[in-house]
């Protein structure tokens, strides 16, 4: 291993913490004003087998962004081997089961280090070579992050799928990435549900060619059926290899993983994430955001199978050595205060969570909260979607006690890491604002002619843009360039359009508002109304359908479907049902519409396009409609409003 200047005399994440609101000032000017500088001085505090040879290449036409070339390095070893002299014994996982009754794991980093390497020979004896697609289809276990960092050890690309995802989801991942290889458990638990993943699995490869060999990790004793050939258990696999894997040489832009978001067509979109640029931006946010102490303890609440857990579970923390807890239950079983119980025995400092998470809980008794002590809490996190005034004060005032930061992190699927939020105890708060752009990070609002929102006054509106590359943005939707092109960087040419829409104060902070194309977050999970309609679509019954998404107290957002029949078939509260459950066959339980109005028609415009404003309108209970002259038939809206569930 080759190590950079400052290698190993302190921790890594000490060389480029921001300590003070000055000095973050000072760091994002710089990162403005030479940004190939800032990064470099930056990067230069990982392991890389070869330093690069130039900074940054890019283009924002054909949005090519090269970051380090010329670059070698294997990020396991920026995530394991760099710790194993000084933190070997130090917990890098602490798992907690979805059943308290079931015992917590501790994994140290030399542990970890050691079942990587493991399942990185498992991988190699099973012929997945550097380049190969891999899909991890997962329990919230250990083994999730062993079997993600094993990929990253052979050069193997990731492509994890969420384990609510349904059989058909799931195939068409696979078939997308021409994976080779699968791994799964046999169940899932969640709560008091159980979830047999491996069925899931056998449905899905029957449409699946590219996938050779699937491994099975035994999450639970029950039976579980295998095909001859193709399916192996995870622990006979470990128990054919040793722990010796040398990390595979890397180029800084080989990619390292793959991870689908909705869009606003049928298709998802495979976001393609590479090794250095995300390596360098997920530690340095992660540092600089969550300020974390040796002994601090880390949890966030997210799944692996979104980028959330991606980043902020397994490849932030680690990259730093810390303490990250995995929690593979939910936030209400047994009961409601399943958190604060796991925040108490497990001392839990930094809490990083949903808003939905948080409005759940809101709504039940306080009892489950202050049943506990919360003590250990320092600093508290929000994601996913924005977090309204009640949930904020909630969790300052119950949670934080009113001693602890909240960080609202703005970020995406697409962006890789964090690119907007304070800073713990360093960035002056707002509640429900996401606040200031990290350093390295150009944001800026755009006006509807295409021009940056200059003057900032109490409420500068605009739509959310990029305007220059950052290391950890992703490179290209896998397979498909064009479509990486037309969503991103043709909106407002020359910057990163990411669909939000926000407004600024006058103190320059962020407030981000939600999204402003056809893709609704729905507890936190982004969602596209496109493949839903499609989806609601295959049913027989179906002619033709729109969905939207309209404000709901705890979910942030719900989806309100409207569905035209076929001639001879007639509403039913069956047939509703049977809608919703061809919606959760399709793509999974998360993307059930909360309600269905059977209508007539639809108001579209004379060319054809489906007003969906007014549709959003109708479902939020809302009667300003703004121009409708473009409407076919307007008097189908009034019908409509009639008739509205
Ligand atoms: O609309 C924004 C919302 O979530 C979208 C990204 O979703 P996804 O790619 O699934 O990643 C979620 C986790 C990073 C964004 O376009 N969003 C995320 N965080 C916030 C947010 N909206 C407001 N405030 C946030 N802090």
């Amino acid at each position: 291993m080759v190590y950079s200047k400052s290698q190993n005399k302190k921790e890594m994440s000490s060389n480029f913490r921001i300590n003070s609101f000055s000095e973050y000032r000072k760091d994002y000017k710089r990162s403005v004003n030479e940004p190939e500088e800032f990064w470099n001085e930056i990067a230069d505090n990982f392991i890389w087998k070869k330093k690069w040879d130039k900074t940054l290449e890019y283009n924002f036409e054909n949005a090519d962004f090269k970051w380090f070339q010329g670059a070698k390095l294997n990020i396991t070893e920026n995530l394991l081997d760099r710790h194993l002299e000084k933190k070997g014994n130090k917990r890098a996982i602490i798992w907690e089961p979805n059943n308290p009754l079931e015992e917590t794991r501790i994994i140290t980093y030399r542990q970890l280090h050691s079942k990587v390497c493991r399942f990185a020979n498992v991988l190699k004896r099973n012929g997945i070579e550097k380049g190969d697609r891999v899909c991890l289809y997962m329990p919230m276990i250990p083994e999730l992050t062993v079997a993600m960092l094993a990929c990253a050890r052979i050069g193997a690309v990731h492509s994890i799928v969420f384990a609510g995802f349904s059989s058909s989801a799931l195939a068409s991942r696979i078939n997308d990435a021409q994976c080779k290889l699968l791994v799964t458990a046999n169940e899932v638990f969640r709560g008091t549900k159980s979830i047999n993943l491996k069925a899931i699995c056998d449905e899905a490869l029957k449409d699946c060619s590219s996938v050779q060999t699937c491994i099975v990790y035994r999450r639970a004793i029950e039976p579980t059926s295998m095909v001859g050939g193709r399916d192996k258990f995870w622990i006979d696999e470990m128990y054919k290899v040793d722990d010796n894997c040398p990390a595979e040489e890397m180029d800084a832009e080989d990619p390292l993983f793959i991870l689908y978001t909705s869009g606003s067509t049928g298709k998802p979109k495979g976001m393609v994430h590479t090794c250095g640029g995300y390596m360098v931006q997920t530690a340095y946010s992660f540092t600089n955001i969550f300020q974390m102490k040796s002994h601090d303890i880390y949890w966030c609440t997210a799944d692996i199978g979104w980028i959330t857990g991606h980043s902020y579970i397994v490849y932030g923390p680690l990259a730093c050595g810390v303490t990250t807890v995995m929690f593979e239950g939910i936030p209400s079983y047994p009961d409601f205060g399943r958190f604060w119980e796991i925040v108490e025995k497990l001392r839990v400092t930094h809490f990083y969570t949903a808003p939905t998470a948080i409005r759940s809980l809101a709504r039940e008794s306080l009892d489950y909260v202050e049943k506990y002590d919360l003590s250990s809490l320092k600093v508290l996190g929000s994601v996913g979607e924005p977090i309204n005034e009640e949930a904020w004060h909630w969790l300052n005032d119950y949670v934080g006690k009113g001693t602890c930061p909240i960080v609202d992190t703005w970020w995406q699927t697409e962006t890789g890491s964090i690119l907007i939020s304070p800073l713990a105890g360093i960035t002056p708060l707002r509640p429900t604002f996401a606040t200031l752009p990290l350093p390295g990070v150009q944001a800026v609002l755009m006006d509807e002619n295409g021009k940056e929102v200059e003057a900032i006054n109490e409420r500068s509106e605009g739509r959310l843009a990029v305007k220059f590359p950052w290391p950890s943005m992703a490179r290209t939707i896998y397979g498909d360039h064009k479509r990486y092109i037309e969503t991103y960087f043709s909106t407002f040419p020359g910057y990163y359009f990411t669909g939000d829409g926000g407004y600024r104060d006058a103190m320059d902070n962020f407030r981000i508002t939600g999204r402003v194309d056809d893709v609704v977050i729905v507890s936190g999970h982004n969602l596209g109304t496109a493949p839903i309609e499609n989806a609601i679509n295959e049913h027989e019954a179906v002619a033709e359908s729109a969905v939207v998404g309209y404000p709901h107290d705890i979910k942030g957002n719900a989806l309100y479907a409207y569905v035209i029949l076929q001639d001879g078939f007639t509403k039913s509260p069956e047939l509703e049902k049977e809608i919703k459950n061809t919606v959760s066959k399709l793509i999974g339980a998360i993307a059930k519409p909360e309600k269905i109005q059977f209508v007539t028609g639809l108001p579209k415009t004379r060319s054809g396009k489906i007003m969906r404003r007014i549709l959003r309108k109708i479902a939020s209970n809302e009667t300003d409609f703004g121009d409708t002259s473009t409407l076919l038939d307007p008097e189908i809206v009034e019908t409509i409003m009639k008739e509205k569930v």
